[in-house]
């Protein structure tokens, strides 16, 4: 499927309203202790049920855009994936931090058009963007869904550090990947 992306203006934001994010999530990479005491494994958790993340309402939407607009006002991109003029998924490619990395700090692509390339489109549309402004890493403090993370890892993520929820569940990210542009 063709889909237009294109960076958008950050005056646009609230326009990201309109991607339905729902999602049925069956599993998550949950992470334990190592039987052998040292580091952490990733253990694939079914959700028993499956646990349904619902659209945005106005308040998650004035959030996030609480925490994605400053990345935008510090020099990172707002880019939107398109299906003729309708706004179907979208990346927010994080300002460039004085190491020279930044975070991916959201990709969501509307339930409807998820698995038809959008997805990738945008992760290569954010890391292009991301070296012309001079970044040599992307980050990104994932959720702990297994489809989620298991999209990075296709896109060349790797995993370099998880979360033992047990002790630290206050900890707003279970999983961060990491790749070399
Ligand atoms: C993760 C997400 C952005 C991927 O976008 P997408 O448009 O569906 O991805 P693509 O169609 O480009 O798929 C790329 C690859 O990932 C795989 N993939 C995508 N979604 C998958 C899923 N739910 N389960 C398993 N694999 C998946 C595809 O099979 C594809 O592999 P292929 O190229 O070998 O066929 C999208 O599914 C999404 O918005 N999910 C919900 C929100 C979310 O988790 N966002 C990230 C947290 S901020």
């Amino acid at each position: 499927m063709g889909f237009i992306v294109r960076e958008m203006d950050k005056d646009a934001m609230r326009a990201i309203g309109a991607v339905n994010r729902e999602e049925t999530i069956e599993a998550n990479y949950i992470a334990q202790p190592a039987d052998d005491g040292w580091g952490l494994v990733l253990r694939r958790t079914r959700c028993n049920p499956p646990v349904q993340a619902s659209r945005w309402d106005e308040d998650d939407l004035d959030e996030r855009i609480g925490w994605w607009l400053p990345e935008l006002e510090k020099g990172g991109a707002l880019i939107g994936a398109f299906d003729g003029e309708r706004l179907v998924g979208f990346v927010v490619s994080g300002h460039k931090r004085g190491d020279e990395s930044a975070e991916l700090s959201a990709i969501f692509v509307d339930k409807d058009y998820r698995g038809k390339g959008a997805g990738s489109a945008l992760m290569r549309a954010a890391e292009e963007n991301a070296i012309r402004r001079g970044v040599r890493a992307m980050y990104i403090m994932s959720v702990p869904t297994a489809a989620t993370v298991d999209f990075y890892v296709k896109q060349g993520y790797r995993i370099i550090s998880v979360i033992d929820k047990s002790i630290v569940g206050s900890f707003p990210w279970d999983v961060v990947l990491a790749k070399h542009l």
